[in-house]
């Protein structure tokens, strides 16, 4: 494929860590986690996502930065150049285009969740959650979700945010932004930590977190582990590809990876202790509560508690750049895609893809409340529906994908030579690992998160 524009390596140390950090660190580790944590019993679902990050999570990350690096381009042309150099069918370019759509979609419904951390800081620091009731805290909640043109303007800024870092370019824009934003994140997550070993019920929260119990392994918390530790590490759709195309040659690829899973399952753990320990401190209000954990919980401890408004601003604001770092990654790939194959500036690709993406997301803002009683697939909500697309579809088929190619593909010398510097040992654990297992199970991810679709049609 032709590309017009040569791409830029991140000169300073420790840049693509951080950006790769910054994208998987999100919403997915502060808000999801902790909330599936709780509702599958606690120790024993750590130990199983630990695992499934060793065994899906870790090979396809190190996969995913040796094609970046391999080709130095956006994902779409950097697989296609990698199929032409490994012969292999044109067809395994879609990896490149179906990643560069998943990150628009994910993007248009991401930044919807995202503003309500906007919201939230407002509420903080403005004093709304003085004194919260549960009741009151849910009314707050709702009262959000029934107002469309406050979701909208949120929605709004925070795709505006996202614009502004990509239109500011790969060095001043992203890896700027990301050296400011990923130290100022991990501050904040210890200052929350050490505010809630003081006032949080922290001895509990670590026996709920950590206490093993064999009886709460399911099939089902194993899938929900599966597919989370693909989705924590911003797998399948080539925001660590893009990434990885401005990754200097001679730093190592596994160690790296180790670093920015280690990181993001830190993260996890410590959003998801400090956050229980606030819970369990809180009279009448429950760890297990789902999605409204974060939103709905959380503000009431923040409420109740001496400093509890400086911290939920804090809270939020934690928050709020651990999504942001994650919605630049999301529109990168096709940012990078329009500059390097047509020579769009950076300013016009950036905005241009916005909109559209915007555009996407005006549905999502409406399913909480114009749209409520409108059905797409199947019963679900526009939201929904996105939503699975996306991560029950696409990101896992992009995974087998890119675990295939590379896995069967790609040329051993190909491997070798980005390889060049890695352990011996870890490169040969790698392959094999990559071939068999991580394929298979993220294809049992993808049939278990399309099943329930297929029953619908076939069954009812
Ligand atoms: N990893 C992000 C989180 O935990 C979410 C995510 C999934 C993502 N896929 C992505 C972010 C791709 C950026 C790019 O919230």
């Amino acid at each position: 494929m032709k590309r017009l524009k040569q791409h830029v390596i991140w000169g300073q140390r420790g840049s693509f860590i951080l950006a790769a950090t910054g994208s998987a660190v999100g919403l997915g580790n502060i808000w999801k986690f902790p909330y599936i944590t709780g509702e599958n019993g606690g120790g024993a679902f750590v130990l199983m996502y630990l695992l499934c990050i060793l065994l899906i999570g870790i090979p396809i990350m190190m996969a995913e930065i040796l094609m970046g690096r391999r080709a130095r381009a956006n994902p779409i042309i950097a697989t296609a150049e990698l199929c032409e150099a490994a012969g292999a069918s044109k067809l395994w370019t879609g990896i490149g285009w179906m990643g560069a759509l998943a990150g628009l979609v994910i993007l248009s419904f991401y930044t919807v969740i995202a503003g309500w951390t906007l919201e939230y800081i407002v509420a903080a620091v403005s004093g709304e959650f003085t004194g919260l009731t549960g009741e009151a805290s849910k009314q707050l909640f709702d009262g959000l979700l029934a107002d469309p043109g406050k979701m909208l303007q949120w929605h709004t800024l925070f795709t505006l945010m996202t614009v502004v870092i990509l239109a500011l370019g790969v060095t001043r824009g992203l890896e700027s932004s990301v050296r400011v934003m990923m130290p100022l994140l991990f501050v904040l997550l210890l200052v929350l930590l050490g505010y809630a070993a003081v006032e949080g019920e922290f001895a509990t929260s670590l026996r709920f977190m950590f206490s093993f119990n064999p009886q709460d392994i399911s099939w089902e918390s194993a899938l929900v582990a599966m597919g989370h530790s693909f989705f924590t590490l911003s797998l399948g759709m080539g925001a660590i590809m893009a990434y990885g195309a401005y990754m200097p040659s001679n730093q190592s690829v596994s160690r790296t990876v180790l670093y920015v899973a280690l990181l993001d399952t830190l993260v996890a753990l410590v959003a998801g202790v400090a956050i229980f320990a606030l819970v369990f401190a809180t009279p009448g209000i429950s760890p297990g509560s789902g999605p409204g954990l974060m939103f709905v919980t959380l503000p009431v401890a923040f409420g109740n508690m001496s400093a509890g408004l400086v911290f939920g601003a804090i809270f939020f604001v934690m928050v709020m750049l651990a999504a942001w770092t994650s919605t630049i990654s999301l529109l990168e790939p096709g940012v990078a895609y329009l500059n390097e194959r047509f020579g769009f500036n950076r300013v016009a690709a950036s905005i241009l893809l916005g909109v559209v993406a915007w555009a996407m997301g005006l549905g999502s803002v409406w399913s909480f409340n114009d749209w409520s009683a409108k059905q797409f697939l199947w019963g679900k909500s526009y939201f929904d529906t996105m939503d699975f697309i996306a991560t029950n579809i696409m990101l896992p088929l992009g995974g087998v994908l890119i675990a295939l190619f590379v896995g069967w593909k790609l040329r051993d010398h190909h491997i070798l030579h980005e390889l060049a510097s890695e352990s011996p040992r870890l490169v040969r654990w790698w392959r094999p690992v990559l071939k068999f297992i991580s394929p298979v199970a993220v294809l049992v991810v993808l049939i278990n998160g399309i099943f329930p679709v297929l029953r619908a049609v076939f069954v009812e």
